[in-house]
């Protein structure tokens, strides 16, 4: 059963055709403490860490804003004053429970652990127990959104593992049906409200809907607004295209913090990931382990190819951990999606081995070019609006 509230699934519907290509590698060097990349492209211009192994709960709050100034040229874009005051109201609650997870610096500062729980397709009656465990497994960070309608069982997870609010990053997704400035800005009430926060740490665009840019913008702006006034820590887009990303970039002031796009061996978007670094974009993967490839029951599945299977061998790890792993060593975010506690448990469980550069670049070497989510390009109201209902 899916949790969607209504309508088409766009996360799920479209099917796209591309040509082959190759996967990237920025030149990452490998952080032999983390075992992942300390650096991505943009932060290893600013020669700054992206990556460190923390021993503790928060997602530690360095909450900077992102913004840039206005009417700058390209090249003068900023992230956004780095020491500024940290403004997100209500900062309460505090664990004593302890995780073990590397987090990833965004461009503003804030930092986000690198591996997440997803939960679309987590029907509402299983997600609070999904995040539970996930907590319980060590995770600190839920990824869902407006559209899957479980945002209130996530909260209730949350709430149940007795983790305090500022140790968890939740990051959320605003549906296109509720673009445009006003809008938007009351869907982040609904979603805070659902979720039973006053703040968000990662607040994004769930798609580009090109057929109207200027209700894409509308919402960005509103998303800045949030950020300004500190009720989200960070912003961001999802499944924006390199297009895309000029002209948001264009047409508003703050550089998103991450674009979350659909990312495993077989569709790896080096076009993507390319404009994500130049702009100093950190692309989050969808699908990380393949979903896509396999619960529609379309094709051969990532988990059951032979390259990924016996590179797994060798490690005695799954498929999946090995996609996992190949993300976080290419310095991605990744956000696996499971209601099972063992398999929630196997996701996380990527912290202790290294794949070599020749294991990435066969990774790398399995993209097919061909997209199994909906092309961006073809979203629109007609098609994908549906209602996000009120708190
Ligand atoms: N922004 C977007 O447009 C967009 C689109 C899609 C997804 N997302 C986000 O990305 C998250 C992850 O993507 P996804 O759900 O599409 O795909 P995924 O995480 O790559 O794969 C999930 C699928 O794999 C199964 N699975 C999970 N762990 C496994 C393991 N260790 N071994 C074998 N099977 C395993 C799950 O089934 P069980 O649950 O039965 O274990 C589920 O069928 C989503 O939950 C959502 O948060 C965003």
């Amino acid at each position: 059963m899916k949790a969607c509230v209504l309508g088409r699934d766009p996360e799920v519907s479209g099917i796209g055709l591309g040509c082959m290509g190759l996967g990237v590698n920025y030149g990452q060097p490998q952080a032999k403490q983390a075992g992942i990349p300390r650096f991505t492209e943009q932060a290893r211009k600013a020669n700054e860490p992206i990556v460190g192994l923390l021993c503790r709960t928060a997602a530690a709050r360095g909450h900077h804003h992102q913004r840039r100034p206005r009417h700058r040229e390209r090249s003068q874009r900023v992230y956004g004053p780095r020491n500024r005051q940290e403004k997100t109201p209500a900062i309460e609650g505090s664990s004593t429970m302890t995780s073990q997870v590397p987090l990833l610096t965004l461009n503003n500062g804030v930092q986000m652990p690198a591996v997440g729980l997803g939960v679309f397709q987590t029907p509402p009656e299983q997600t609070t127990p999904a995040v539970q465990a996930a907590l319980e497994a060590g995770y600190r960070h839920i990824d869902t959104a407006a559209a899957y309608g479980n945002e209130h069982e996530v909260g209730e997870g949350i709430r149940r593992s007795g983790i305090g609010r500022p140790d968890v990053f939740i990051e959320t997704k605003v549906w296109i049906s509720d673009y445009g400035y006003d809008q938007t800005l009351h869907a982040f009430d609904k979603s805070a409200a659902k979720l039973g926060t006053d703040w968000l740490d990662l607040l994004i665009l769930h798609q580009p809907l090109p057929s109207d840019f200027d209700r894409t913008t509308g919402a960005y702006q509103a998303l800045e607004r949030l950020l300004a006034d500190g009720k989200v820590r960070a912003i961001g887009v999802s499944n924006f295209m390199p297009e895309h990303l000029r002209q948001l970039l264009d047409a508003t002031s703050t550089v998103p913090a991450v674009n979350q796009v659909e990312l495993h061996p077989y569709f790896t978007q080096p076009d993507v990931q390319k404009a994500d670094a130049q702009h100093g974009i950190l692309t989050q993967a969808w699908s990380p382990i393949g979903g896509i490839t396999f619960y529609r029951g379309t094709g051969k599945g990532t988990l059951q190819d032979p390259a990924i299977l016996a590179i797994a061998s060798a490690y005695g790890k799954t498929a999946a951990q090995v996609m996992l792993r190949w993300h976080l060593q290419r310095g991605r975010s990744v956000i696996p999606k499971s209601i099972r506690p063992e398999r929630i448990a196997e996701n996380f469980d990527v912290f202790d081995f290294d794949l070599s550069a020749g294991e990435l670049d066969t990774l790398d070497g399995l993209d097919t070019g061909t997209r199994g989510g909906p092309d961006p390009a073809s979203i629109t109201l007609e098609h994908f609006g549906r209602p996000i209902p009120e708190a």
